[in-house]
């Protein structure tokens, strides 16, 4: 999942600046990540394989949960061992003021992150992960998708086409970030 990550936003040059990362060591953050998302009970994490090889991913978790405070320190400590300090700093700061400009407005599931490694790109991944992810979370009894989508990010064309429509916009990093939402209809209970 972290090569997926790491590869899908290779590209992501706000985030990478943000965290004054080279490109190289953006690796690590990526595994921290994976290894938070997939010790998440909470957490719906989705792949999408390509001759049984993982090209795609998509992990989100409930609007009202944060991650416990054990695993928030495991994912610093892995994140500072190979980082830094700065960068840890960075990301907290980040972290904070962008959680509290996206706080939900109403309860949903949040779509985390999704991506799909260059060489599968255009090929309908994208949209099938965010089809399977609405159904995960119908599954959950939840009738409400959120994500945040940075306004310049070519995936804010998939997203509408998916059924999601912007509910508000905040700076975040020095970019503007759409809050996306998509109500589901058929959720049970
Ligand atoms: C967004 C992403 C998951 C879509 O995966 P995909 O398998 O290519 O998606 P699909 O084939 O189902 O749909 C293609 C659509 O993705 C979007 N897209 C295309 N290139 C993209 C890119 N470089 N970055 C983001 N989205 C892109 C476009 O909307 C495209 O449709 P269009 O060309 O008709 O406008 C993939 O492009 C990706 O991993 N991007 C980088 C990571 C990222 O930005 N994730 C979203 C964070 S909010």
């Amino acid at each position: 999942m972290a090569r997926v990550l790491d590869e899908a936003f290779a590209a992501d040059e706000p985030v990478r600046r943000l965290l004054g990362l080279t490109r190289r060591r953006m690796i690590h953050f990526w595994r921290a990540c994976a290894r938070l998302y997939l010790a998440l009970d909470e957490a719906i994490c989705l792949g999408a394989y390509v001759d049984s090889r993982l090209a795609g991913a998509a992990v989100g978790w409930p609007g009202e949960f944060s991650p416990p405070l054990d695993l928030g320190w495991l994912f610093a400590w892995r994140y500072l061992t190979h980082l830094g300090p700065v960068a840890l700093w960075k990301l907290g700061r980040f972290f904070v003021s962008f959680g509290r400009a996206a706080e939900p407005s109403k309860p949903c599931v949040r779509l985390i992150n999704i991506g799909v490694d260059d060489a599968h790109r255009g090929q309908g991944l994208g949209a099938q992960l965010l089809a399977e992810f609405a159904v995960a979370v119908e599954e959950r009894g939840v009738d409400r998708i959120q994500l945040e989508c940075e306004e310049i990010n070519p995936a804010m064309r998939l997203y509408q086409r998916s059924g999601y429509a912007t509910e508000r916009t905040f700076p975040a990093g020095g970019v503007t970030w759409h809050v996306m939402v998509r109500p589901l209809a058929d959720a049970k209970e």
